[in-house]
């Protein structure tokens, strides 16, 4: 197999984004870079650290002083926040909003995507986010776009959300993610769009394995993988 591809995914919230890519990496033995996990990070560390969300210079000092890694073993993704493993606090609901509001910083984004396109240096990577295939990969090999409906998204993120032991309703979450939609697709910098050169894929009416596959199977052709 050729090796040094980077492939990436975009897309609104709940739109499959992160457990395609996930599935896609551990088949293609590519490392998988969860992009949202990095402002997660970010949201998480100046709420603990009691830092006003508003105050986008403050927030820049935190994104410009934490250290995020990954850690992949035993087919499990962990997030690093400064050496903790922060993988299940990052998806807490609060963290929703706010790493959609310090996403919206210029001076966060460079920070983040720096470090994105170090991790992207190593190739064979699926990068997941919402701007990789057209700010911060712009060459990549190949782009993916996933789409959804929006109830579909809010149900899923649900049963994500249920099964990590955290309450919610379809109805928060539909009101959550068309606030975040609206949000991350409207800012001055980087927002969520699709590269001209992506392939589109609708999710809502397939399940994860066939989407996982149709993926795949596109992989193989572009890249000729085989
Ligand atoms: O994919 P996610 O829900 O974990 O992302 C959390 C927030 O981070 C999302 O609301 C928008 C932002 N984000 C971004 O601006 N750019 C990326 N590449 C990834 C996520």
């Amino acid at each position: 197999m050729k090796k040094g591809f980077i492939i990436t995914i975009d897309g609104p919230a709940g739109s499959g984004k992160s457990s395609t890519a996930r599935l896609l990496a551990s088949k293609l033995d590519f490392l998988y870079l969860d992009t949202g996990a990095m402002y997660r990070c970010v949201a998480l560390a100046a709420l603990d650290a009691g830092v006003d969300l508003k105050n986008e210079n403050a927030v820049g000092g935190v994104a410009g002083s934490v250290n995020i890694d990954f850690l992949h073993a035993d087919d499990e993704n962990k997030v690093l926040l400064d050496g903790e493993d922060v993988s299940s606090r990052i998806r807490e609901p609060r963290v929703d909003s706010a790493s959609s509001l310090v996403s919206s910083y210029r001076i966060v984004r460079e920070k983040m995507v720096d470090l994105q396109r170090k991790f992207g240096a190593k190739g064979d990577i699926i990068a997941e986010g919402r701007d990789m295939g057209t700010v911060v990969f712009p060459d990549a090999d190949l782009k993916i776009f996933l789409v959804a409906d929006l109830e579909t998204r809010a149900r899923r993120r649900c049963l994500q959300l249920n099964d990590a032991g955290i309450e919610s309703s379809i109805e928060e979450q539909t009101a959550s993610l068309s606030s975040r939609d609206m949000f991350d697709s409207n800012r001055k910098f980087s927002p969520l769009e699709k590269a001209p050169d992506a392939v589109e894929i609708d999710t809502s009416n397939i399940s994860l394995n066939e989407q996982v596959q149709k993926i795949y199977d596109v992989v193989v052709r572009r890249l000729n993988l085989e």
